[in-house]
């Protein structure tokens, strides 16, 4: 099953919105594998924001992500890598989609509350970077917990 790495970001955990975020990646079927509240260290911001090393707004990105706690998951779907994003919505504040995440609670980039991992390439190494193999749970989301 495909996995993917998501992680409300210092904005979403200081305005109280774990819960309702949490809630509509469940809404839509995914199931949690991993999740919880870290600091994200220099070194870590910067591996997770490699690919943006360089570019004008980096060292704003690094400061803001190590900033304040973040709510780190691993996510299990179908295609979750992509069509998480679909719900997360666009980078931008000004194009992000009402219904979205962002388009809902966003007001600000990159003040975008919630990050997901762009392939299930990026969904692994990014997945490394945060969680211990044995950190992921397996479970089976079809039946009840008691059995
Ligand atoms: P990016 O990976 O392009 O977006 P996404 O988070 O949707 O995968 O960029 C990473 C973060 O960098 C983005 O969430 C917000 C910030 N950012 C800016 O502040 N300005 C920009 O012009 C871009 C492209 C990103
Ligand atoms: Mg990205």
């Amino acid at each position: 099953m495909e996995k993917t790495y998501l992680m409300i970001k210092p904005d979403g955990v200081q305005r109280g919105l774990i819960g309702r975020i949490v809630a509509r990646l469940e809404d839509k079927g995914f199931k949690l594998v991993a999740a919880k509240l870290i600091r994200v260290t220099e070194e870590q911001a910067k591996r997770h924001y490699a690919e943006h090393e360089g570019k004008d707004f980096f060292p704003e990105l690094v400061a803001f992500i190590t900033s304040g706690p973040v709510f780190a998951m691993v996510w299990e779907g179908d295609d979750v890598v992509a069509l998480s994003r679909m719900l997360i919505g666009k980078t931008k504040v000004g194009e992000a989609l009402p219904g979205t995440i962002r388009g809902d609670f966003a007001s600000h980039t990159p003040l975008n509350l919630i990050h997901g991992s762009d392939s299930p390439e990026s969904a692994q190494r990014e997945i490394a970077n945060f969680f211990a193999p044995d950190e992921l749970t397996e479970y089976n989301k079809d039946i009840a917990i008691w059995t």
